[in-house]
């Protein structure tokens, strides 16, 4: 008996000890969880996913070294976090037949079907540019997407960082008048918005029918995360104007705020090494890639998304 109550109690503390070892930056310490001592590659307890949801919405960006996943195990672990957003023709301009990946992952490498490097004029290569630009992923669909998980699967020798935002500190940062005046603002954002700044035509380059899944959608500009109670601007290149504003004086207004809220103080550069895995919550972030010869690497970088759980508007 005595036996038992001492394994039950050996138990009980060994559950209570599965805890995460999250590491933060002296700076920052509510921005970018550094988490070890865990392998996606194994079945997660709930308790450890609950902690590790908690954590997403308290950093809003979490780190993972030496995830040497398959695609399935990536797929595996998003869906502990919610519904997958599926990849298709509402979020960019490759072909069914022309995917190198399921649709359960967006393909946000430079390579094609073949594991080739697009070619200079390829208008997948033009439209994938858009990702170096500030933006968060999916805020032109009507419900934007929660966490995105990237994997590094092959990293760019030079050049191809990703650099995140924190959205919450740029809102706090925020002189009061401007909070004021942002607090109820809409904004309409599409990926022809995103697109048209970099000089692709989208409108030109699809069919009618093709350009009808990139219909601008709306969303407020102010959000509340309900578990933190943190406000956050939610920002994107997606914007191309605001609700009941001329189209030049949105983006006039839009682009000073981005300059503003991706001013150094409010950053984390991810610096790729193989096999890496970076979750971030497009709720409180937004990101950019930077460039790096994408004519002759392979970056092979394999996004999947959780699905965001509601209408904003
Ligand atoms: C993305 C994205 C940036 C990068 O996966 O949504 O924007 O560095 N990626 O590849
Ligand atoms: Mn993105």
């Amino acid at each position: 008996m005595i036996k038992f109550i001492i394994l039950l109690l050996l138990n009980i503390f060994l559950f209570m000890g599965e805890t995460l070892i999250i590491k933060t930056r002296d700076l920052f310490p509510d921005f970018v969880g550094f988490v070890s001592d865990i392998n996606l590659k194994e079945i997660l307890s709930d308790s450890l996913i609950n902690e590790l949801d908690a954590a997403v919405n308290k950093y809003a960006v979490l780190v993972f070294k030496d995830q040497n996943i398959t695609d399935h195990e990536q797929v595996r672990f998003t869906e502990y976090f919610g519904k997958i957003e599926a990849s298709g023709k509402t979020s960019n301009i490759t072909k069914d037949k022309d995917r190198r990946l399921s649709s359960d992952l967006a393909d946000v490498s430079n390579l094609d079907k073949d594991n080739k490097p697009f070619t200079l004029n390829d208008p997948r290569r033009i439209f994938n540019l858009g990702n170096r630009l500030w933006h968060t992923d999916s805020s032109f669909k009507p419900v934007p997407a929660k966490y995105s998980l990237l994997s590094g699967r092959n990293v760019s020798k030079e050049g191809g960082n990703t650099e995140f935002a924190d959205m919450r500190s740029a809102y706090d940062n925020l002189d009061f008048k401007i909070k004021n005046k942002i607090e109820k603002m809409i904004c309409e954002h599409s990926l022809i918005y995103s697109r048209q700044r970099l000089g692709f035509d989208m409108v030109r380059e699809l069919s009618p029918d093709e350009i009808k899944n990139f219909k601008p959608v709306e969303q407020p500009l102010v959000r509340n995360n309900k578990l933190t109670n943190r406000k956050t601007v939610f920002l994107s290149s997606h914007i191309g104007k605001i609700k009941d504003w001329t189209r030049p004086d949105s983006m006039c207004f839009i682009d000073d705020l981005i300059e503003y809220a991706t001013k150094e103080k409010f950053l984390y550069v991810h610096k790729w090494l193989q096999n890496d895995l970076v979750i971030w919550d497009n709720r409180q972030t937004m990101h950019r890639a930077r460039a790096f010869d994408d004519l002759t690497e392979y970056r092979d970088m394999r996004r999947t998304t959780v699905l965001g759980e509601e209408k904003l508007i």
